[in-house]
């Protein structure tokens, strides 16, 4: 099994986030000086792949132009000779062979991803979303593809989220230890239960590998919580799931305090120096 093809549903609504996301895509949130997606992006793209196919929905148009070549801002970059930010513009047109499709109702992210089986085919495919960021040394969707290619399995990472949380996530039964690798069978799933519900704390942070079956396995599924169709719902079919549990910091773009988390934790970690001290003299000032 090899997975050369990655599938990043960006459909949703930021209703946390209003009005920021009233005429801008959640998915174009800035963290530093890129927007949300392009991290999500890079990341499929770290793992090898650079077939990646977005889904959008009405309201998305600004992730395209993102992506796409910008004549006008390349050419007046080149004529003031700002050449590293010319070179940081075309980079992201170069980034990947990026499609699209649209989701034409919101009917949950089950939904949206189905709106992949026709690009996607008969092959396993990374599934990131696109407003969660995940920082670690090795990238997380490069560690799934290495699992899912080893066990020939669908492999979702998790993470420990405190109690109160879960209610939140979809969350992870797991019946016994993990292999040497860190990776171990899942038995089931449940999407947003309430806490005294939830077989564990083990949540599913927006990161998969999924073999095809998946696809038939939505188109047979009933709407689940929130009266949407649930992707949680169709994985918990699914023949062969593992977990793993991976290291890192993930923001989820979504709400305010952990965009802000994430702005401060990667100026603080990022290599501009002059940006580093800047951020941390700020905090300085204003916490000690
Ligand atoms: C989605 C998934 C959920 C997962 C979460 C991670 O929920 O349905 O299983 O735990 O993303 O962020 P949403 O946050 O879109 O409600």
């Amino acid at each position: 099994m090899e997975v050369t093809k990655a599938v990043i549903p960006a459909a949703g609504f930021g209703t946390r986030f209003l009005p920021v996301t009233k005429a801008q895509p959640k998915e174009m949130m800035p963290v530093l000086d890129k927007p949300t997606i392009q991290y999500v992006v890079e990341e499929a793209v770290e793992a090898g792949i650079d077939d990646i196919l977005i889904i959008t929905g009405r309201g998305k148009q600004a992730i395209e132009r993102h992506f796409d070549k910008s004549y006008e801002l390349e050419e007046e970059l080149e004529a003031d000779g700002k050449l590293d930010r010319l070179d940081r513009v075309q980079e992201i047109a170069d980034l990947a062979d990026i499609h699209y499709v649209r989701q034409k109702e919101r009917e949950g992210l089950g939904d949206a991803v189905l709106y992949a089986r026709k690009h996607v085919g008969d092959e396993p495919f990374a599934l990131l979303l696109g407003d969660t960021i995940i920082e670690n040394d090795r990238g997380c969707t490069e560690t799934l593809i290495k699992q899912a290619e080893e066990y020939e399995s669908s492999v979702l990472s998790l993470e420990r989220v405190p109690c109160e949380q879960v209610p939140s996530y979809g969350v992870a039964d797991v019946d016994g230890s993990a292999s040497a690798d860190g990776s171990f069978p899942v038995t089931d799933f449940v999407e947003k239960p309430p806490q005294e519900e939830a077989p564990s704390n083990l949540a599913i942070t927006g990161r998969y590998v999924l073999t095809p079956q998946i696809f038939e396995l939505l188109a047979e599924t009933e709407k689940g919580v929130g009266g949407e169709l649930q992707l949680t719902d169709a994985i918990r079919q699914l023949d062969h799931v593992r977990g793993v549990e991976l290291a890192g910091d993930r923001y989820d773009i979504g709400n305010i305090p952990s965009w802000l988390q994430a702005n401060i934790e990667m100026a603080i970690r990022h290599d501009d120096g002059e940006m580093n001290e800047a951020v941390e003299a700020l905090l300085k000032e204003q916490f000690v």
